[in-house]
Order: structure tokens, then sequence, then C-alpha cells
């Protein structure tokens, strides 16, 4: 990391304010809800943890985690590597995703938590990088929008590394 150039995209200190606006809003968007957050790992674990305190209505937690691999046929295709652990059927879920980029993550997992026929169903996401869409998906409660830049920190990594660092970099 000190052999290549960073420079700070959102500070700690935007991204506390932003991610505790995001909260104020679910807090009122879900009060009286059966509220379940499904955060995707392992990248949304810092913005997760951080916006379930600004949240001021009762919520369960779970995850899911995803990883694209390569077949025979055609690159990046997602799999589930670690499944939720509680039953979503009837319960408000709102997906926690650190950065949305293609939309392909979106695309997958979408389909596959309404099959499992929530009450509702709707995304949060920290990041997004709209320039680099190649699905629509629609994210009902964004952080910031940001260039077509790669970013690490505040959960995000760079081969698995840096997600420790309390601003988000740009590489
Ligand atoms: P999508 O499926 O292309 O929308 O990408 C989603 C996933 O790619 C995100 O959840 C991240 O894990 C990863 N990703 C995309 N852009 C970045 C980035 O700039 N830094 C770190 N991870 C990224
Ligand atoms: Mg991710």
């Amino acid at each position: 990391m000190m052999n290549h150039h960073v420079d700070i995209v959102k500070s700690h200190g935007e991204l506390q304010k932003r991610v505790r606006a995001l909260g104020t809003a679910i807090t009122k968007d879900y009060a009286g809800k059966d509220l379940v957050l499904v955060g995707v790992l392992n990248g949304a674990f810092v913005f997760l943890g951080d916006l379930v305190r600004s949240i001021h209505t009762p919520l369960a937690i779970d995850f899911i985690r995803l990883e694209s691999y390569i077949d025979t046929h055609s690159t990046g295709r997602l799999r589930i590597t670690a499944n939720l652990a509680q039953s979503i059927e009837e319960k408000d879920v709102l997906v926690v995703e650190d950065i949305v980029d293609s939309g392909r993550t979106l695309e997958f997992l979408l389909p596959y938590l309404r099959a499992q026929n929530p009450a509702s169903l709707k995304v949060c996401a920290l990041l997004s990088k709209p320039s680099r869409r190649t699905v629509d998906v629609v994210i009902d409660y964004c952080g910031f929008e940001i260039p077509d830049v790669f970013v690490i920190g505040y959960g995000m990594d760079f081969n698995e590394k840096f997600r420790n660092l309390p601003n988000l970099y740009a590489l």
C-alpha cells in the first residue's frame, strides 16, 4: 500500500455522517416492520456494523457470502459460499452491500432472495458506480455515487487486504 499512490475518496467522518443519515431514513421507513438486514460478505461488514448502530428499531442480522468463479463456459458466474442462517419468509429484508459496480451481484442475489417470499425486499448500498453498470438495479438507499475508481478501506479490499482502513481510498 505504501508503494501505491492513494487518495482519500471519503474520510471516516464523511462516511459516519452519511451512514447515520441512512440509518435515520431506515429507522423511519421500517418502524413497526419485521426487519432483517442481510449483509453481503465480506465487503459489507464494516458498513453494516456502523449502520445497525444508527438504526433505532428492532432488527435481525444475517449474512450471505457470494463468490464469483470461472467455469468452462463463461467467466464471472456467481455462487453462494455461505448462506443465510434464518428464514426470511414474511420478513422485511434489506440487503446491505458495500458497493454496486456492474450490478451483477444484485442481479443474481435479489431473485434468489425474492424466491424465499420475504414481505419486502430492498437494497442499501454504501457506494454505487453508475458508470460501470451493465444491468439495471434499483438501490433504495445509496450512500454515495462515485466515479469509476477502484476503492479500498471501510470494509473493501484489494486482494483481501486493506478492509481495516478507516477511510475510503482510491487505488
Ligand atoms: P458487481 O457485482 O459488479 O456490482 O460488484 C459487486 C462487488 O464487486 C462488490 O460487492 C465488491 O465486493 C466488488 N467491488 C466492486 N468495485 C469495487 C471496488 O472499487 N473496490 C472493492 N471492491 C469492489
Ligand atoms: Mg461485495
